[in-house]
């Protein structure tokens, strides 16, 4: 018996299909006494690579090859342990999440990142407590994952930019290692309406009306932030989730770049460098020897620290409780002392990708480029034609433009959220990782859905179907191909013999969507999909 799928026209790009591994990483509240006492630490780091004759990874176009520079990569690592996780040792939990500015992570990537921790933190980092996930650029160097599907346009495995993505994770995690510092953790979560919409609103509505309901809009809004506060600096990460595709950029862009979320990091990088780099306190580095005293007042040794961190210090601080306060106790001179012993650490501002199937930057809509008209609703089609239905973002025609509107739009809620972030997270540290087998997932059919009674149903290996091939209207596939198509065609039925015919048993389970790849059964050379 097959497997009735709800028509979903999520279409190209590479989505969810990497990887049979997801994890859920939380900070598990106990719901006591606020107090957020955790070792935090963040890292930043280079990720760049290739910036020429590398195939970009995400609109799988094989002309689509690097050019020059529109911005760097980072990867930007943050990790949260318990307060009596003290560095290096196994007290305590902790995790580790790296927010990759690529398209996505890969199990290669990831496997490669997990062994070189492993030598040189022995088993404290590992795939229990280490998440790698990526915003979904499709404007970054391609080849870095190991299945074949995810290959193909960039001709094969690049070094290149499986190594510089492999060192700018380990160096970002090293740093937010030897950054570990007691601190505070704050959340704060609010709508941000104006930089998604759905990019197939036709396929959202083939949900059943009763779920729809359960949501106001047909893509998620909510932006969700952690603040990382350092005991000592004040505030030194913020980290986000937010739905949308790093698609700002289109298909015929040449230059590698982090599109709408890398831009919105290093807005808001730079947004805090600018608060910082106001009016600086200058504060004598170490209390003068009583004897020294006349010369420190001459020419004393300062450090300037900006007014901005004092007064974030002095903010984190407890108050003297009503007694009376010492010259000791006094918030300035605690202050003074904090800042005298350590260097500042980095400000990392990562915004990270999560529920982001069919939604999309370019919230203008679907127009045909010939006509101007909004393409055929249910097909993202103009006059049958695949190719002449383009999103638009909202610098149309520039996506320069656009990327920076969507990004903008990310970093000031982002910023919004960062400020007025009240609700403090405590409790204990814990994780979740587990691996599943997509092929083999057993679903128990409810009585009205499978007819007489309920019935058991598995899924089966991973396929291409002819709809992944039409693209979105974020980019679209070459050739003939229709979103929503249920049927294919003649021709590239036999283009696909001739790569591997789906076994009966295959294209019963996958109906009603017709076959173009059967990837989940092909392993020549290597496997194309992700396997056990
Ligand atoms: C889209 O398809 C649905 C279901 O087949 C149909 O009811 C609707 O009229 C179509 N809409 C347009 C604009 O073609
Ligand atoms: C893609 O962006 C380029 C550069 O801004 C622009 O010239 C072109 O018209 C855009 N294409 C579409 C379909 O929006
Ligand atoms: C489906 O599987 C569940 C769990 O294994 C089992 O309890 C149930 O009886 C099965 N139902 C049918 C209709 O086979």
């Amino acid at each position: 018996m097959a497997l009735r799928i709800v028509p979903f026209r999520n279409a190209f790009l590479w989505n969810f299909a990497v990887g049979m591994g997801f994890w859920l990483i939380s900070v598990v509240s106990a719901g006591k006494a606020p107090s957020s006492k955790y070792l935090i630490g963040v890292g930043s780091y280079d990720l760049t690579g290739p910036v020429a004759d590398v195939n970009l990874m995400g609109y799988a176009d094989p002309g689509q090859n690097a050019a020059g520079l529109h911005f760097r990569l980072r990867s930007r690592a943050f990790i949260v342990a318990e307060e009596a996780a003290a560095k290096s040792s196994d007290k305590g939990k902790r995790f580790v999440f790296v927010n990759l500015d690529a398209c996505m992570a890969s199990q290669g990537v990831t496997l490669k990142v997990l062994s070189r921790l492993k030598e040189r933190f022995g088993g404290l980092y590992n795939e229990k407590n280490v998440a790698i996930s990526g915003i979904h650029t499709h404007s970054g160097p391609g080849g870095y994952l190991q299945y074949i599907l995810y290959i193909i346009t960039s001709l094969g495995f690049v070094r290149q930019s499986f190594n510089a993505i492999v060192d700018g994770i380990e160096k970002s995690i090293i740093q937010a290692h030897e950054n570990l510092r007691l601190g505070s953790l704050y959340t704060n979560q609010g709508e941000l309406l104006d930089a998604n919409i759905n990019r197939s609103p036709s396929a959202y509505l083939n949900n059943p009306p009763e779920e729809r309901q359960q949501f106001k809009y047909n893509v998620d809004k909510d932006m969700v932030l952690l603040k990382f506060v350092d005991a000592k600096w004040g505030a030194v990460g913020a980290l986000n989730w937010f739905a949308v595709h790093g698609t700002s950029m289109n298909r015929s862009n040449l230059l590698v770049s982090g599109d709408n979320k890398g831009a919105a990091s290093r807005f808001m990088e730079d947004w805090y460098g600018r608060q910082t780099a106001g009016t600086h306190l200058l504060i004598p580095e170490s209390k003068p020897a009583r004897l020294d005293a006349r010369k420190f007042q001459i020419m004393p040794s300062l450090v300037s620290v900006p007014v901005h961190r004092a007064v974030e210090i002095g903010v984190g601080l407890r108050s003297a409780g009503g007694k009376p306060a010492s010259r000791f106790a006094s918030i300035n001179h605690r202050v003074r002392s904090r800042i005298r012993s350590s260097s500042e650490p980095p400000f990392v501002a990562a915004f990270a990708q999560t529920n982001e199937g069919d939604v999309s930057p370019n919230i203008l809509g679907a127009f045909c480029e010939d006509t101007g008209q909004p393409c055929d609703f249910n097909h993202s089609t103009c006059n049958g034609k695949n190719e002449l239905c383009v999103g638009r973002g909202p610098g149309y025609p520039d996506h320069f433009a656009s990327t920076k509107i969507i990004a903008q739009r990310q970093f000031k809620k982002a910023v919004e959220l960062f400020e007025s972030a009240r609700k403090i997270i405590s409790g204990k540290v814990d994780y979740r990782q587990k691996y599943v087998d997509f092929s083999r997932v057993t679903v128990t059919l409810p009585q009205d859905v499978a007819g007489k009674s309920s019935q058991n149903v598995t899924t089966c290996p991973a396929a291409v179907g002819f709809s992944f091939a039409a693209g979105t209207t974020d980019g679209h596939g070459a050739f003939n191909f229709e979103q929503g198509d249920d049927h294919g065609n003649l021709f590239w039925r036999l283009v696909r013999s001739a790569l591997k015919t789906p076994t009966a048993e295959q294209a019963a389970c996958q109906k009603p969507k017709p076959i173009l790849i059967d990837t989940g059964e092909m392993s020549i050379p290597s496997p194309w999909a992700v396997k056990t």
